[in-house]
């Protein structure tokens, strides 16, 4: 588990970073003026919601969304040969600094793990729905893995109790590939992961600004607000 680290005088507080999963621009621009954003994943299907075709707005995409954040972009290959995924990341990881190639769990997504990892290019590996997958990542150097939590969950086994193996075992054997918990779909996700070890949350925005919600807060506030009238 590898945590982002601040220093406050002589303690060390570790978090775990949120970064949102989307493409839209409007999204991440009111994630961002929370003040609590550390980056942003994107995927060919959120791509294609919000319209981007094409190379060179695919490009302009990813340099707009890396302007408007700082912290890791991820941007998809679409190849699954080495040699195209190579060529595609390459040419995202020359947009800007903060572009982590994303990259499917797959054979030769692994061969080109390895070569970013390699030839110091960030990579993201995306698809990961078991502790055998993320292991593999981890020895191709990924610098992170995303199991996608919300999918396991939705073919009935335990999204979260991934994330404990994968924490635990990477823990264990000193790997340094941040967990990046992906497919969330609500606020409790969020929390369980925050839990269960996750380095990162990559988070739809519905599912950060649940993490605001509680009807006790609404309802003290009102009470505040209307007694404050007679102060
Ligand atoms: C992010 O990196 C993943 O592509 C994304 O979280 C998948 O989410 P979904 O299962 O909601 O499509």
């Amino acid at each position: 588990m590898n945590f982002q680290i601040s220093t406050i005088s002589n303690f060390q507080i570790t978090y775990m970073k949120f970064f949102i999963d989307t493409a839209n621009l409007a999204q991440i621009k009111e994630a961002h003026e929370l003040g609590i954003l550390d980056g942003v994943t994107t995927n060919p299907s959120l791509m294609a919601k919000e319209g981007i075709k094409g190379e060179a707005a695919i490009m302009k995409h990813y340099e707009t969304i890396c302007e408007m954040v700082d912290g890791d972009v991820s941007a998809e290959v679409l190849s699954t040969d080495f040699a195209g995924m190579v060529e595609e990341g390459k040419k995202f990881a020359a947009i800007h600094p903060n572009i982590v190639v994303k990259v499917p769990m797959i054979k030769d997504g692994i061969k080109a793990l390895k070569w970013f990892s390699e030839n110091g290019i960030k990579t993201n590996c995306t698809l990961v729905f078991s502790a055998g997958q993320a292991i593999l990542a981890a020895k191709a150097g990924a610098t992170y893995v995303s199991p996608f939590i919300g999918r396991i969950d939705d073919s009935s086994w335990d999204g979260i109790q991934l994330i404990e193996q994968i924490s635990h075992i990477y823990t264990l054997q000193g790997f340094k590939t941040e967990i990046l918990a992906a497919s969330i779909r609500n606020a409790l996700h969020i929390v369980r992961c925050a839990e269960a070890g996750a380095d990162v949350c990559t988070c739809p925005l519905d599912s950060i600004l649940g993490l605001l919600k509680h009807p006790l807060t609404d309802i003290g506030l009102a009470k505040f607000l209307e007694d404050a009238k007679k102060m």
